[in-house]
């Protein structure tokens, strides 16, 4: 029975089945020896390498046996935080914070960006995210997004306001006034489009000029998802860039903030109160490493063109409205708005709709692929597609 459980984004009425699933396969849950494959691979793909890789478990919890915490309070930390941090400076140039949920991570970089100015002894007030964006579910993570069905319910940080992604109001909109601007590497909610490189230049530019804080949440795109292990574009150099979700490959979490060396020297010198019992999640930083150490033995990014090529032309094959893709996550128009009835008929195929971008339009499927190429995976996908849109 579920209904002692309160779920999140649910309503909690008890009038709605809840479909419980009695284990895991590598790519979902099973019940009553039914296979379904979750689409979004654990809420936006937490788990690119699936749901059984018991190398992750066995080697985080050898590891906890002798190191299971520490609190990172008064400068405390251990030889696998610093190794860590060594790595995604060597891999970024950048310094790292870390956290435990997406949302977390952005509202430090928010606190950042605020330190940032105050340290400057500049008064700014604003922060921007862009239209449809989704980057958490806290009070300023919500308020920064542009997920006005958040604000609608719970209302809005006064001082965060929402951008379009017409780059000339963008150029238009922000100034003195404003501390900083968050953008996804590419929004899953707002679409799935992908910005261009002269888009990207020109959003730099702009925040060069006025001195605000860029900060690239790159939460749904860390972890080999694009050809390299963070997904942003690093031609840009933003100020800060929040990662999580599949940074750990999953099996725990773990997000966090990358600081450039701009941020870092005007923000150190001052207490940064952001920090919490988990400060340094152990299982997630743990499990970072050994996703780095799977990528070396596996060479995950080497298999990238060939997944995403499979997944492109097996798409392509089908009779869809529209196909996007950044990475490995893919969006993929069908002509029947997602209704009760659709969603019905997913689960009969054995598809289980995660996340799917419902609030520009409901009729586009958001599907994130593995990172590794599995027969069985794909032609449960191609054998489900097929049906429904037949
Ligand atoms: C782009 C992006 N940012 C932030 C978040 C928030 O992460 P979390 O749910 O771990 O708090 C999410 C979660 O879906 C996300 O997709």
């Amino acid at each position: 029975m579920s209904h002692r459980t309160f779920f999140p984004f649910s309503t909690n009425n008890n009038k709605q089945t809840s479909i419980l699933f009695d284990k895991m396969w590598t790519f979902g849950y099973v019940k009553n020896n039914k296979k379904y494959v979750d689409l979004s691979l654990g809420s936006c793909g937490c788990f690119p390498l699936g749901f059984t890789r018991k190398d992750f478990v066995q080697s985080v919890s050898e590891k906890l046996l002798e190191f299971p915490f520490i609190s990172g309070d008064f400068k405390t930390t251990n030889h696998q935080v610093t190794e860590l941090t060594e790595i995604f400076y060597e891999m970024t140039g950048y310094h790292s914070m870390f956290a435990v949920s997406g949302s977390d991570a952005v509202e430090a970089a928010i606190k950042m960006a605020d330190l940032y100015h105050l340290n400057k002894g500049q008064n700014r007030k604003y922060k921007f995210g862009f239209a449809d964006s989704y980057h958490g579910s806290t009070f300023m993570s919500s308020s920064i997004s542009g997920s006005t069905y958040m604000h609608q319910m719970h209302g809005r940080q006064v001082d965060c306001l929402t951008l379009s992604w017409d780059i000339n109001e963008v150029e238009k909109t922000l100034n003195y006034d404003t501390s900083c601007i968050i953008v996804e590497t590419c929004s899953w909610q707002a679409g799935l489009d992908t910005q261009t490189n002269e888009w990207w230049q020109r959003l730099k530019k702009i925040c060069e000029q006025y001195d605000i804080i860029l900060i690239i949440d790159d939460i749904a795109f860390t972890g080999f998802k694009t050809g390299k292990f963070f997904g942003y574009n690093v031609e840009i150099n933003p100020d800060i860039v929040c990662f999580g979700k599949a940074v750990s490959a999953g099996y725990f979490p773990l997000s966090g903030c990358l600081l450039s060396q701009k941020v870092k020297s005007h923000i150190e010198d001052h207490m940064f109160l952001h920090g919490f019992s988990y400060s340094f999640n152990m299982s997630g930083i743990l499990s970072a490493l050994y996703y780095l150490q799977v990528d070396k033995q596996e060479g995950l990014n080497d298999q990238y063109e060939f997944v995403k090529n499979k997944y492109s032309s097996m798409f392509k094959s089908l009779p869809l409205r529209s196909i996007k893709n950044h990475g490995l996550m893919f969006s993929l128009g069908l002509e029947n708005t997602i209704n009760k009835e659709l969603l019905n008929l997913f689960l009969d195929q054995g598809l289980y709709l995660g996340l799917w971008n419902q609030n520009l339009s409901k009729n586009n499927v958001l599907i994130q692929c593995p990172n590794v190429y599995d027969e069985e995976y794909a032609d449960k996908i191609f054998t489900g597609l097929s049906n429904i849109i037949k």
